[in-house]
């Protein structure tokens, strides 16, 4: 069963789509993992990284359920990494869910492709939106991208207040510093404030995945870039196995008495 893996932030602008796209990248080529990168951004930023293709529908169409989830996957032309692409047909999705009450709708299609990965990682737009409210019922490890700036950190506070607002179990989060210039001493003073979260430099790299629409552990396997993207994926199956042992002792802790499903299943029920 795949753990689903959301890369986000309210702000727009910060390298989520880079990060979701090379996380995806290390997933599947260097770990081996089946892995499915889903691009809910109407933009299609990472359909485009990908050279995303689709089936001749459109994005939406998975949202109103016309058509099962896994025909509209394709494949990369990376081993283990398919996608599932984006358009602008997504600019009406929010509206649909408003208007569908559904309030667990994208839960219950990641639940027809939950058996066909180890990993799904949600590339999602910026802001709060029922969208994202949908994101964070179902994915199971929110990332997200900060810039090393004030706005950069108000906005990681902003979604984590929010979070907590919400109440219920949200999603464990994990920042992590986005396009680091050591150059900058705002920079630098924000790494010494939070040495403890994996920073992504800002390098030319990452930019450079647009003109040859692959990711860095294709064409500059040995960067800086490279090697932080592999040291982040490590530290998400890191926290995921955490998660999941944290999960089963709890499932052995209530199992003398009432017999019951576990709660990651109930949550996707
Ligand atoms: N580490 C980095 N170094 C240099 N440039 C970067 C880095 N990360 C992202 N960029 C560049 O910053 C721009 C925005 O990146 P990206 O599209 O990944 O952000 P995003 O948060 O997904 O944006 P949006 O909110 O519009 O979806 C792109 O031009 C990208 O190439
Ligand atoms: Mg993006």
């Amino acid at each position: 069963m795949a753990n689903i893996i959301a890369v986000y932030s309210i702000k727009g602008g910060v390298g989520k789509t880079s990060l979701a796209f090379n996380l995806a990248a290390v997933s599947a080529m260097c770990a081996g993992h089946r892995t499915l990168l889903w691009d809910l951004d109407a933009q299609g930023s990472a359909s485009f990284l990908c050279d995303e293709k689709g089936h001749g529908r459109a994005a939406k169409a998975i949202f109103d359920r016309e058509v099962a989830p896994a025909k509209l996957i394709t494949a990369s032309p990376w081993p283990k990494l398919d996608m599932l692409g984006a358009d602008p047909s997504l600019r009406a999705v929010e509206r649909l869910l408003l208007d569908a009450a559904k309030p667990k709708r994208l839960l219950k299609i990641l639940q027809d492709l939950l058996p066909l990965y180890d990993h799904i990682i949600l590339d999602c737009p910026p802001g709060l939106s029922e969208l994202s409210d949908q994101v964070f019922k179902a994915a199971d490890l929110l990332i997200a991208p900060v810039l090393p700036t004030p706005l950069g950190l108000r906005a990681l506070d902003q979604m984590t207040s929010y979070l907590a607002e919400r109440g219920g179990k949200g999603p464990d989060v994990m920042p992590v510093i986005s396009m680091l210039d050591t150059r900058k001493s705002l920079h630098r003073a924000f790494l010494a404030d939070h040495p403890d979260w994996p920073a992504i430099p800002q390098a030319s790299s990452v930019e450079q995945m647009a003109v040859k629409r692959a990711p860095v552990q294709v064409f500059a396997r040995t960067s800086r870039p490279a090697e932080v993207m592999r040291a982040i994926w490590d530290a998400v199956e890191g926290r995921l196995q955490v998660d999941a042992k944290a999960e089963r002792q709890k499932a052995l802790r209530g199992r003398p008495r009432i017999p019951s499903p576990s709660r990651s299943s109930q949550a996707r029920d």
